[in-house]
This record gives structure tokens, sequence and C-alpha cells, in this order.
């Protein structure tokens, strides 16, 4: 649905000492993005996830490659392609003097929206955003949150296949993201695809089928969410619990072959521990253990979170 060849954007910036007049913000980029999927773009600040959005938007012109949405080259033919897409931007000027519903009618005769199904295209991108209350109240007056809200239902009005969303949750309180969580779910459910980025990676994790790393313009990680999560992660991990903290856990556990990497978590009563064996040698680990006069009373299968492999591969440095 969404296909990136080798795209590159190069900034023009003031050179300033010892700094080039350029910036590359992304370095030949291939990704494709099949139809239905959600896809999350994640990346520590500067790490180009916007530019490529705007790209795949035709909002900025590639210094080299292309972008093709649903087969339509987007810098040939960008507002074929737009058609095709409803875009969140990560910042968005609102027209202050506007009421919310008043917003959305606008932009829906701006998308040429037939006529007949524009009242209830704007209940219903309200209604999914929560902003019923807020219907006939001024832009002006909203908070940041309500307008972040009034954007995502922008872009999703006109019913586009594609939606890319730049870290739509940002603005958002607890409920309203987790609402917007289940909002996009459905909207995939229903055949939509999704380029997201967002810092909030608890939540791609949740929802995303693939996911890519970008990391200063370039790609260090890619794939379906199972085998981004999956790839070279240490081995199988294990958190052991003791109903008290009377026992030595982490040295008992250093002191076997077949146990790595103790972290001894909060009061010492519990242990995280990378293990080499299967499901027969841990129910012997934890029979000596019990033998050895440990009062275990947990012993669980933990995976890695998309946070702690985002910071294991990212150098987190800002470009
Ligand atoms: N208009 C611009 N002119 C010059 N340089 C720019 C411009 N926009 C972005 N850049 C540079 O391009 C690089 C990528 O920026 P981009 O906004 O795409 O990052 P990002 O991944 O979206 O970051 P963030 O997480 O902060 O939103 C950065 O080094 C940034 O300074
Ligand atoms: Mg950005």
């Amino acid at each position: 649905m969404i296909r990136l060849e080798d795209l590159t954007k190069e900034y023009d910036v003031l050179p300033t000492a010892g700094k080039p007049g350029q910036v590359l913000a992304t370095d030949r980029l291939n990704l494709e993005i099949g139809e239905r999927e959600i896809f999350g773009l994640v990346g520590p600040n500067g790490a180009g996830k916007t530019t490529t959005l705007k790209m795949v938007c035709g909002l900025l012109v590639p210094t080299a490659g292309r972008v093709t949405v649903n087969g339509i080259d987007v810098e040939r033919q960008p507002e074929e392609a737009q058609k095709h897409i409803g875009y969140l931007a990560d910042f968005f000027a609102l027209y202050d003097d506007l009421k919310v519903w008043e917003y959305l009618d606008y932009f829906a005769h701006a998308y040429k929206m037939e006529e007949a199904a524009i009242p209830a295209r704007i209940d219903f991108a309200i209604s999914k955003m929560g902003l019923e209350p807020k219907r006939d109240s001024f832009i002006a007056g909203l908070s940041r949150g309500m307008k972040q809200r009034l954007g995502i239902a922008r872009a999703v009005l006109h019913d586009p296949p594609v939606l890319v969303l730049d870290e739509p949750a940002s603005g958002l309180d607890p409920k309203a993201r987790h609402e917007l969580k289940e909002f996009l779910r459905e909207l995939n459910r229903a055949g939509k695809t999704i380029f997201i980025t967002s810092h909030v990676l608890a939540d791609l994790e949740e929802m995303c089928t693939s996911l890519a790393i970008l990391e200063k313009g370039r790609l260090v990680r890619v794939g379906k969410i199972e085998h981004v999560m999956r790839s070279d992660s240490p081995g199988r991990r294990v958190r052991v619990k003791l109903a008290m903290a009377s026992f030595p856990l982490a040295d008992w556990l250093g002191a076997r072959p077949d146990v790595s990497t103790v972290v001894p978590e909060g009061n010492f009563a519990s242990a995280i521990f990378a293990f080499a064996g299967g499901d027969a040698e841990l129910a012997e680990l934890v029979a000596n253990l019990v033998a050895a006069g440990a009062p275990v009373c947990g012993v669980e299968e933990v995976s890695e979170t998309l946070e702690q492999i985002f910071s294991r591969l990212s150098s987190g440095e800002i470009m």
C-alpha cells in the first residue's frame, strides 16, 4: 500500500562553524507497508520520522528516491495520492474562529466529499474522538488534547484507506489514548492501512503489526512485530519471586551454569535472569531452589518490552 524506495531527504541549512550546509534527515529508506497493516515508526528525536511521513503525504519533496501510495507516485501526482491519505501532522494550525463542527465541515468540502455524506461523517468523527460536548465550541477555547482530537477527527473524516499519523497520542489523557488505540484498531479491522509514529512505545507494541526503528535517518530494524520483538533478544528470561528476602537468591542463581545476567529487583525478594534451559530444566531449578530453603511464591517468563528493545538497539542520540 505504501512503498518507499531509496527515500532520501537532505535539508539545506545555514552552514555553521565546522558543520556543512546540509542535514541528511533520511538516508535511502526502503520500506514496504502492506494493506491493512498498522506500521509503527519509532526513533529518537530528530531520527527522521516526521520527514518520512511528510514525504509519504507529498508535503515534502524527496532529494532522491520515491514514494508510492496505492501504486500512485506521490511526487508526480500528489493530489491523486492525497485522496487516499488522511494525515495528522505533528504540529498543525487550526482556525481559531471556527466552531468544531464548522472546521470539519470546511475540510469535508475541501476534500470534495459527497454533500449528502458529510453530516454523517462529521457525526462519526466527532463521536469517535469524544468531541460531542465541544461540537459547537470555538476552536480558540479548546484545550491542547481536544485540539489533538480534532486533528485526528479531521484526518479520518473523508474515510481514506491510508492513515498517516504523526504522534497522534501526543497531548491525550490516558483515557483518550486508550480510546484512540481502540479506534485505530477498529479502523484497521475495517481495512485501513495505518502508518504511525509515537514515542509511547507500549501503545505501539500493543497495536502494530509491523515496526521499524529509525535512527539518524537509517532503519536499524524492520519487520513484523513478533520478529522485531524476538530478534536477538538474549534468550529466555525468567522472574523468580520469594515471599520474603530471607534467601540469597541472586547469589544462588548466579552459581548455576544455565543462568546468566541475574538482575535482582526491588527489595531483593525477586530477580530476573536469562535461562538457557527448557521447561524441564526450569522445573528442576525451581525444585532445587525450594529444597535449598527459598520461599518461592512465583515463577514467570518475562518478555522484553519494546521500550527495552529500543533502549538496547538505539543509541538514543539526537541528530
Ligand atoms: N525544515 C527543516 N530544515 C532543516 N532541517 C530540518 C528540517 N526539518 C527537520 N530537519 C532536521 O532533519 C532531521 C530529522 O527531523 P525530523 O523532524 O524528521 O525528526 P523526527 O524523527 O520526527 O523527530 P521527533 O521525534 O523530535 O519528532 C533532524 O536533524 C532535524 O533537525
Ligand atoms: Mg517528528
